[in-house]
Formats: C-alpha cells, sequence, structure tokens
C-alpha cells in the first residue's frame, strides 16, 4: 500500500506550500462509490466537467449510476442471477 512518500501525490512532503495545503479526504466504499469532500469539479475522460457544491459528493465506480458521473445508488440493485430462466422454478422465470 502506498504510503505519503510514494507515488500518487502532487506536492512535496518536504515542508513545502502543498504540505500546509488543508487535504481533501477520499472515502472508498466497499462495493460502492468513492465519497470525496465537497465541493468538486469531476472531469471525465472527454473533458466534460460536473461540479457539485455538495459537502460530500458520491463518485460513482459501478457505471450504473443512471447521472453518472455522480451515485445515484444504483450500486445497491441486485445482480441478476447468470442462471437461465429455465433453470428457475417456475415461479421466478422471466415473464416475456
Ligand atoms: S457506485 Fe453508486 S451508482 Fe455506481
Amino acid at each position: 500500500m502506498p504510503t505519503d512518500d510514494e507515488g500518487g501525490a502532487i506536492g512535496g512532503n518536504d515542508g513545502t506550500a502543498a504540505s500546509t495545503t488543508k487535504r481533501t479526504t477520499v472515502r472508498i466504499v466497499k462495493g460502492g462509490p468513492i465519497v470525496i469532500d465537497g465541493p468538486v469539479e469531476i472531469e471525465l475522460d472527454d473533458g466534460t466537467r460536473v461540479c457539485s457544491d455538495r459537502f460530500a459528493v458520491a463518485v460513482c465506480t459501478c457505471r450504473r449510476s443512471k447521472n453518472y458521473p455522480l451515485c445515484d445508488t444504483s450500486h445497491r440493485a441486485k445482480k441478476r442471477s447468470a442462471q437461465s430462466s429455465e433453470d428457475r422454478p417456475a415461479d421466478q422465470r422471466d415473464i416475456t
């Protein structure tokens, strides 16, 4: 696991201005979003920018959000079983 002295940091831990700047807290929710202290501006891979002024912003990591890149809790939806409809009991089969 990276430490403060390893890659990924912008700015140094050498007493420069970066070390006196308030750090942003990022929380990784297992199976869910990444929650970042807001306000934030998110830049997508196509250059689109999404702004949020909320005090905490949940960024979708599952790509199921209808409000991507913001989490809409779609990650909580149960995953469909890989089991085919015919293999399930009659009362649990898909209606087509
Ligand atoms: S992480 Fe919540 S909808 Fe994707």
